[in-house]
């Protein structure tokens, strides 16, 4: 069992990561127009981790005897300017996405609800890799600034993810 408060705030979380799903789906459209592919690959599977993110809790509220509600997903912010631009606006994303963990973790604790915690953990961790990766890129390409030799080697490089 698992409170409705947790249910509902675990449905909002769904939205949430399905909402990132869309958002980096639009910047690797963005980077592909800009013919960056490499980093619309890399946005394109990035985007595919949110929807598996989003899935993780779909399942886990079911476990838990409790039911998805799909909410509305707004369009996502779509006019960058930038390469640099957009992995910002992700980092910041990113940011948020470790707030919105990070009160359900709260959640979870102040409820005695320890299989929700014990299943946030996993949520936590990835936050700080999600953080890390996407800080790195930025911290990149403010070095590189305008400079077209660095963002196609960078697009090569991030071209590689699998
Ligand atoms: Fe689902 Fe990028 O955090």
């Amino acid at each position: 069992m698992i409170s409705k408060k947790m249910a509902k705030e675990i449905n909002d979380q769904i939205q949430r990561e399905l909402f990132s799903e869309y958002l980096y789906l639009q910047m690797a459209a963005f980077l592909k127009g800009e013919n960056f592919d490499g980093m619309a690959k890399w946005m394109t599977i990035q985007a595919k981790e949110e929807h598996s993110h989003a899935m993780k809790f779909f399942e886990f509220l079911y476990d838990r005897g409790e039911n998805v509600i799909l909410q509305k997903i707004d369009s996502p912010k779509n006019d960058f300017k930038s390469v640099l631009e957009v992995f910002k606006y992700a980092y910041g994303h990113e940011l948020t996405v470790t707030k919105n963990i990070n009160n359900l973790m709260a959640l979870a604790k102040k409820e005695n609800d320890y299989a929700s915690e014990s299943f946030l953990k996993w949520y936590v961790d990835e936050q700080v890799e999600e953080e890390a990766s996407f800080d790195k890129i930025v911290k990149i390409l403010q070095k590189i600034k305008d400079s077209g030799n660095g963002l196609i080697m960078l697009d090569k490089q991030l071209g590689k993810r699998e």
